[in-house]
């Protein structure tokens, strides 16, 4: 069975203060929490600070992008071990704003979910359309590329231990969430094609999340799809009470 799977990424906001202030005040409000899996995503300068302050607690650590190569003279860039030595057990790759302001395309997503994988990390693999291929009714073919180019030469054991989250550049950060149908319909969708492609047992234990507005008065509408795994959430994770809210309300929901 899967559990529910709940991680919050901040994007470029709260410094290593800020970080661990949120981490000490999570811990005491998710302490109970068993049935659901929690992960925050700190910019790198915090991660180290942020895993140090949910030790031996019920959460994870991500971090929010990944290079694939291990090292080399790549001013900037950070290895998959580098992050994990700091801390980190998951990464983000290919968030829609890495595809769209850093022109990141499937076949770099590729790679780093390759390399991440490779340093022992679970990727957190963003895929999904803009508004313009979704009014051109290009949702589901660009799902499939998405797919198939991003987890191009993943085994079905790899494929199994992903967390796929469907972010639908149009419901990000604007207030506009996708209705359950919408992010069911597509959950459902990427589900199908994860069978066909890398087998039954690889698509029952992948977590699908859905990203994109989720609050915590419309997380478990969400849930109640059955494909819906879980949520990667922007805006709403950067307060400790509302963020916390997610996580409860996503107990006992039907995944
Ligand atoms: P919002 O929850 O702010 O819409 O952001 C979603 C997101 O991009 C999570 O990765």
């Amino acid at each position: 069975m899967r559990l529910p799977f709940i991680a919050a990424n901040w994007k470029m906001f709260k410094t290593v203060h800020e970080s661990v202030v949120f981490v000490k005040e999570l811990r005491l409000l998710v302490k109970d929490v068993e049935e659901v899996e929690i992960v925050i995503a700190p910019p790198f300068t915090a991660i180290h600070a942020a895993a140090e302050a949910a030790r031996n607690t019920n959460i994870g650590v991500a971090g929010q992008d990944v290079y694939w190569e291990r090292d080399g003279a790549f001013t900037g860039e950070i290895a998959p071990g580098m992050i994990k030595e700091a801390g980190a057990e998951y990464v983000i790759i290919g968030h829609s704003e890495r595809r769209r302001l850093f022109g990141e395309t499937d076949a770099i997503v590729n790679r780093k979910v390759v390399a991440a994988l490779a340093a022992g990390l679970t990727p957190i693999a963003c895929i999904g359309e803009t508004l313009e291929e979704r009014e051109r009714n290009e949702t589901l073919a660009v799902l499939d590329r998405q797919i198939k180019d991003g987890f191009d030469q993943l085994t079905a054991e790899q494929m199994a231990e992903l967390v796929v989250a469907y972010e639908p550049v149009w419901a990000i950060g604007t207030g506009r969430t996708a209705t359950a149908a919408q992010a069911g319909e597509a959950h459902a969708h990427i589900r199908s094609r994860l069978r066909q492609w890398f087998g039954a047992d690889a698509a029952d234990r992948c977590h699908v999340i859905y990203g994109g507005s989720v609050k915590p008065d419309n997380i478990r509408e969400l849930l109640v799809e059955p494909d819906v795994d879980g949520a990667l959430v922007g805006g709403a994770s950067l307060e400790v009470k509302s963020f916390a809210d997610i996580v409860s309300r996503s107990r006992r929901a039907a995944v």
